[in-house]
């Protein structure tokens, strides 16, 4: 009965993702739409920044980021990892070296990510927190597709998520830098005070099912979800 009720929701689900989201938000969604086939799913992927921007207009219904802000603008649940590594040319001097200490990597080409990206704020302060100052920033690219695309052009190296990274030959190599990876975490997140759709809470529901083991507590803004 519980599934018949769960394939009766109707309605329209809109999320918007930071961009790295991308990765594993698609899939997400479709066996989202197969458990719910009345309800119809879009996604808006973008950096954090403007991730940020349209949860301050109360643009979607559910947001996924890393580094959420405050509690008094957002509700955010952590709910998978995301973890940054440096990533290099497959012949890379480097590539072989082991516990390469951060500092290395201070005068290497490096290819930066758009402001307003969380990724390379994330970098910034990484790098700011051991004293090492980047002082080669060969290119700034609004994409982690392009930047991947720029490493294995020998432009540079750079700091990605390791979802970036596909299977196989032709890929960038990871360098083993000391300090990484930066763990990080996916947060799904709302406005604070926002009255979530039946449909949001199907996809809340959804997505706890899928990463939160059963044992671990279910936050007071999901029980109203769980009880029903
Ligand atoms: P972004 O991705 O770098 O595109 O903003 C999200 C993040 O990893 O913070």
């Amino acid at each position: 009965a519980v599934a018949e009720m769960r394939g009766l929701k109707k309605g329209k689900l809109r999320l918007t993702v930071a961009t790295t989201a991308k990765y594993f938000a698609p899939r997400m969604l479709g066996e989202f739409s197969a458990l719910h086939p009345g309800i119809e799913v879009s996604l808006k992927v973008t950096n954090r920044q403007k991730v940020l921007d349209r949860v301050a207009e109360n643009l979607d219904d559910l947001y996924i980021l890393c580094q959420p802000v405050g509690s008094d603008e957002m509700v955010a649940h952590p709910f998978l990892e995301n973890l940054l590594v440096v990533l290099a040319h497959p012949d890379h001097p480097l590539a072989k070296a082991r516990n390469i200490p951060i500092e290395r990597l201070a005068s290497e080409p490096f290819l930066m990510r758009e402001v307003g990206s969380g990724t390379r704020m994330t970098v910034e302060q990484a790098f700011a927190s051991h004293g090492v100052k980047l002082n080669n920033i060969r290119m700034e690219l609004g994409s982690n597709e392009a930047i991947k695309q720029a490493i294995l052009g020998g432009l540079g190296i750079s700091v990605l998520s390791s979802q970036t990274l596909g299977e196989g030959p032709g890929e960038p190599v990871v360098l083993d830098v000391v300090g990484f990876p930066i763990v990080r975490q996916w947060h799904i997140a709302y406005p604070a005070g926002k009255q979530l759709s039946v449909v949001a809470k199907a996809f809340l529901e959804y997505l706890w099912d899928k990463f939160i083991p059963p044992a671990q507590t279910t936050p007071q803004s999901l029980q109203a979800v769980q009880d029903k």
